[in-house]
């Protein structure tokens, strides 16, 4: 029998970070201690109150059962955050859904709301799973290209009148990956204004809300008048409580947004592990004290990442938030090139900018996720690339 793949399954091409693993273990095997700035995956441990509650409520025998949904302690917890962190009110029962990670509920969103030939706004460079779950739902994606000129935040006024008509969702991610830009007040005024007169449902992706530099932190999209009226924000504990394999994350606002994807999910799955959402219920009520010390950590890492490079001659996006360095190399090289060679000369892995996208060609992603003393030694191996002789 032969066995072929469905036409769609060409939406999901291998991803890059396979490639960049082999020759990763290629270098290694030379002897060489690979430095691995490449995946977001948080490095440091949960919070020990977080995981001790995990595995005490494991070892309840009542635990096993389908959870259907979120339970209502988790429920409440996300609620309570959002009030003190960002004094926001959310109805708990109606204005919350658990997802299983927040790529689950990225993806599945643009199913639940686009038919065919549906417009989603979306930018350039993005995380790549937006796209994926457009091109899931038959919808259309239109670029929004992110430049240093426009502090990396979409040019709404650039939008063709025809493609805005024809839009269905906005996509957008503040602090950002692969790009750090941070929210502003005057900019999201203008793109709920601009919901409003299109008709189209916002989606802010918030993964890294937690992910800060100085004392102002990125306001919620939903603490700004009208936002829940068009919109709603995905966030995740998967960075901000380190979380990441624990797999949950939650979507928040628009309650009729909410229960059409509450209704999709009921088909989709049978909830989460009630014990994982005891634990993260644990860290959404002790998320000041958690989050603080994670901040501290990150906020010294980027600092000297960013200064780091910065001294080697690579021309570093300035931020004050988010995961990642968003740089470019001092070298006329492609990204992808530049980035398997400097894994053959260095041993240290990013990923290259233009797989999120055609403006991210000449960047790399660099994440935070090593302590310093590794950050440092990064450093000095990138600045002794010299792709001119080994290339
Ligand atoms: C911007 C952004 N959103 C969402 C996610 C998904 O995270 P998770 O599914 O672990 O919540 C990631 C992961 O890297 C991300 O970078």
């Amino acid at each position: 029998m032969k066995i072929e793949p469905s036409q769609k399954m060409s939406i999901f091409e291998p991803a890059i970070f396979g490639k960049l693993k082999a020759a990763a273990k290629l270098k290694e095997e030379t002897g060489v201690e690979i430095i691995d700035l490449s995946l977001g995956s948080p490095d440091l441990p949960p919070d020990e109150k977080v995981r001790q509650v995990l595995s005490e409520q494991s070892a309840l025998e009542s635990s096993y059962g389908y959870t259907l949904g979120g339970t209502k302690r988790f429920h409440e917890a996300v609620a309570n955050y959002y009030q003190r962190r960002s004094g926001v009110t959310i109805d708990p029962d109606t204005e919350i859904l658990k997802t299983m990670g927040s790529q689950e509920g990225l993806v599945h969103l643009p199913f639940a709301f686009c038919n065919e030939g549906d417009i989603v706004l979306t930018t350039n460079p993005a995380y790549v799973a937006y796209e994926v779950g457009i091109k899931l739902a038959g919808a259309i994606p239109f670029e929004m290209p992110l430049r240093a000129e426009n502090n990396f935040l979409p040019d709404l006024d650039a939008i063709p009148e025809e493609i805005a008509q024809k839009s269905k969702m906005l996509i957008l991610n503040l602090p950002g990956n692969p790009v750090p830009a941070m929210p502003t007040t005057q900019f999201f005024e203008k793109v709920i204004a601009f919901a409003k007169r299109y008709n189209i449902i916002v989606l802010h992706d918030a993964a890294y809300s937690e992910f800060y530099f100085t004392g102002d932190k990125p306001f919620s999209y939903l603490s700004i008048p009208g936002a829940k009226e068009v919109g709603i924000e995905v966030n995740s504990l998967s960075k901000s409580f380190s979380l990441a394999g624990a797999r949950i994350a939650y979507i928040v606002g628009n309650p009729e947004i909410i229960s059409i994807m509450k209704q999709f999910k009921s088909n989709l799955d049978y909830g989460t592990f009630e014990p994982i959402q005891e634990a993260a219920a644990t860290a959404l009520d002790h998320a000041e004290e958690i989050t603080a010390r994670l901040r501290q950590e990150f906020k010294e890492r980027h600092h000297v990442l960013t200064d780091g490079l910065s001294e080697s001659g690579w021309s570093v996006t300035p931020s004050n938030g988010g995961m990642f360095v968003w740089a470019k190399y001092p070298f006329e090289m492609d990204d992808k090139e530049f980035t398997f060679e400097a894994i053959k000369q260095s041993g240290v892995v990013m990923v290259p900018g233009s797989v999120f996208g055609s403006e991210g060609a000449g960047y790399v992603r660099l994440a935070l996720v090593r302590e310093v003393e590794a950050l440092q030694e990064a450093i000095e191996r990138l600045a002794k690339i010299d792709v001119y002789v080994n290339s």
